[in-house]
């Protein structure tokens, strides 16, 4: 398959793991014969830097044609120090959500076996966690009309039926691929956007009679996902909400730089991790590019390459049960780092019979990869 990629590493950790991301896909490309060319562009703080927009023309021509953008993260701590900065990074990739009416946010969180221990949560209430998170990604607070002088400030939240209907649709049918359970998170107690969301849910559920429908408040949402999130198989939320929860999830599978994410419409696909840019953790070497490497993963799933996609979460698992991970999760060997992570992933892929044997020496530090 010939598949054009964008790439926008953006700020802070995220040329790193994005880097890591695309020698995946490269290793890929390799052992399936497909062609995958890469074209990379600047968003957020390092466009500020260079262009003076944080999302240049032509990287909205570059996504707009590519068949697929992998994204790595936006932000820097010197915009987050001054409210008043009329130009801010995460402008970039909220234009790129909807200049593209990337409406649909996928995010899974898994609970990894080989990393139960790894949350601080007790193990017997994360074990078997498997969710999927469907958030709206271009309407709500983020979007609505905004207001800010030196004494009031107002940001208006509004959906229509139609930006329901399309993200619910999607929703029901991952359910009946699932476990044919979804839970629509609101709070629709206290706003009239999350009322409607009920109404307009409520009213399509006829079409999915094979999916049990759940309501939950956001506020309780909050607990239950900590408490018990093996009831959740898919949510569906707001943008606001979705971004809330989706964050929180991560304390479940362990960190955060493991949680991965599409975000899609008929025309165009976004691979990003859910994480953010984290300028003080740059080029240390410390940031885990699995998030990165699982986003690409949902890449190869959304073009039905099935088999490449396996292979990709196959060697994450791997690196995972064998300690081949970023000191975030590491506690056996202090010196691996973000590159050699993706090292390891790309060895595997390239030759996972050899790589089985290489493990031994790992653990005898006597392997090339360490
Ligand atoms: C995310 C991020 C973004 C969001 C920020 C960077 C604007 O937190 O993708 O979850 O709020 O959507
Ligand atoms: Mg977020």
């Amino acid at each position: 398959m010939k598949l054009n990629i964008a790439v926008l590493p953006g700020d802070g950790i995220g040329p790193e793991v994005t880097a890591q991301a695309v020698k995946v896909l490269k290793a890929i490309a390799m052992e399936f014969g497909h062609l995958f060319t890469f074209n990379k562009a600047f968003v957020g703080a390092s466009a500020i830097d260079t262009t003076g927009n944080p999302l240049p023309e032509e990287t909205i021509s570059i996504c707009q044609n590519a068949d697929a953008i992998l994204f790595g993260a936006i932000g820097s701590p010197k915009y987050d120090m001054d409210p008043d900065a009329e130009v801010r990074p995460e402008q970039g990739l909220l234009r790129l959500r909807k200049s593209l009416d990337l409406y649909a946010n996928i995010r899974p969180v898994i609970a990894y076996e080989d990393l139960l221990n790894k949350s601080s949560l007790k193990v017997k209430q994360i074990r078997d966690t498997n969710i999927l998170i469907y958030r709206e990604l271009t309407g709500g607070i983020y979007f609505g009309e905004k207001k800010l002088s030196n004494d009031s400030a107002s940001d208006i939240c509004e959906y229509s039926r139609f930006e329901i209907e399309r993200i619910a649709h999607l929703a029901f049918k991952a359910a009946q691929t699932r476990k044919g359970k979804l839970t629509l998170v609101d709070k629709a107690n206290a706003l009239a956007t999350s009322r409607l969301w009920r109404k307009v849910v409520q009213e399509l559920a006829s079409q999915y009679p094979n999916v049990e429908l759940n309501f939950m408040y956001i506020d309780n949402a909050a607990m239950e996902l900590i408490i018990n999130p093996r009831q959740f198989d898919v949510i569906l939320t707001e943008n606001m909400f979705g971004d809330i929860l989706s964050e929180e999830a991560s304390v479940i599978v362990g960190s955060i730089g493991l949680l991965a994410s599409a975000s899609i419409n008929d025309k165009h696909a976004m691979f990003e991790p859910i994480h953010g840019a984290y300028g003080k953790f740059a080029n240390k070497g410390i940031a885990n590019p699995i998030a990165s490497i699982l986003s690409a993963a949902m890449l190869l799933d959304h073009f039905g390459l099935d088999k490449e996609a396996a292979l990709v979460r196959q060697a994450v698992d791997k690196s995972l049960k064998l300690h081949i991970t970023t000191p975030d999760l590491n506690t056996k060997y202090d010196n691996i780092t973000t590159t050699k992570v993706g090292d390891f992933i790309e060895d595997f892929i390239n030759n996972p019979e050899e790589t089985n044997l290489n493990f031994k020496n790992i653990h005898l530090g006597q392997s090339t990869i360490i």
